[in-house]
């Protein structure tokens, strides 16, 4: 298999070409990962995979661990989330609602995602893009004084506090509270491979410990908007068979909106769980 691989922007992002990862071995797998972890967001296009092979090629990267709503869960496939608009015979197939603001995923976990796979079956002709952008550079245009405050500080991440913000649902039962407790992780982030440092976002309901409500979300807001420099963001173009990986440490990411009454939209997501932040 000849890959090639060529970065798609300064900060984010590089194309893989010349792969089909249902064919992929070790030596191919690490390629892969070297570009991922260089280029924070992997692109592979034209990929014909079922939801087996979607797992499968995630477990390459590590333990594939399923998220959080079993209501979108693949009956087929349960490691499979499914996001979409789509609704067959009055069951909705998926997620039609998150991830339309910046964030990086399931980060109220203690061992929150590593990687992301997100494999596109139908995608709208406009809108529905995934965003990127980098929150190791963020770090590095920090200030000296800025670093030492936010090196020191640590973040609550709360996924009763994210599921409030969701006002079409009901409150999480306390079975599910207990089942995702609030946790505490740094707001400066190193990256286990190169032990690049980046700030850590989680969604805008993430708070820093020993801050009031709104100066915590002031500083998160204002972290998140430095990061999320219109001209530093990677905007993906979905198309049928693209696969897009992502490293949640380091990077942050969003979708965009579509015309959900006129185009449809499914998507197949795995994820990878890492380590616990430090
Ligand atoms: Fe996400």
């Amino acid at each position: 298999m000849a890959i090639a691989i060529r970065p798609l922007g300064e900060h984010v992002g590089a194309e893989a070409t010349g792969v089909d990862v249902r064919a992929i071995g070790p030596a191919e797998t690490e390629r892969l990962l070297d570009a991922l972890t260089r280029h924070g967001v992997l692109v592979l296009r034209d990929q014909t995979m079922t939801p087996d092979d979607l797992v499968a090629f995630g477990r390459r990267f590590g333990p594939v661990e399923y998220g959080v709503r079993e209501d979108y869960q693949l009956p087929e496939n349960k490691d499979v989330y499914v996001i979409s608009n789509i609704v067959e015979n009055g069951r909705p197939l998926g997620n039609p609602n998150d991830g339309f603001a910046w964030h990086t995923d399931l980060s109220f976990l203690e061992h929150p995602t590593a990687y992301t796979f997100l494999y596109a079956i139908e995608c709208p002709p406009e809108g529905a893009q995934t965003e990127f952008a980098s929150a190791f550079r963020t770090y590095d245009a920090l200030d000296a004084q800025e670093r030492a405050r936010l090196d020191a500080m640590r973040v609550l991440h709360s996924y009763d506090m994210l599921h409030k913000t969701r006002k079409w649902a009901a409150p999480l039962s306390e079975d599910q509270k207990a089942k995702f407790p609030d946790v505490v992780h740094p707001m400066v982030r190193t990256h286990p491979v190169t032990g690049r440092k980046s700030v850590y976002l989680g969604p805008n309901t993430s708070l820093p410990i020993g801050m009031g409500e709104a100066e915590g979300a002031a500083l998160i807001a204002e972290l998140m908007d430095r990061t999320t420099d219109p001209r530093h963001v990677h905007a993906h173009d979905w198309r049928p068979g693209d696969l897009v990986v992502w490293d949640n440490r380091g990077m942050v990411h969003r979708a965009t909106e579509y015309d959900k009454a006129r185009y449809r939209r499914l998507m197949h997501r795995v994820t990878v769980r890492g380590e616990r932040p430090f």
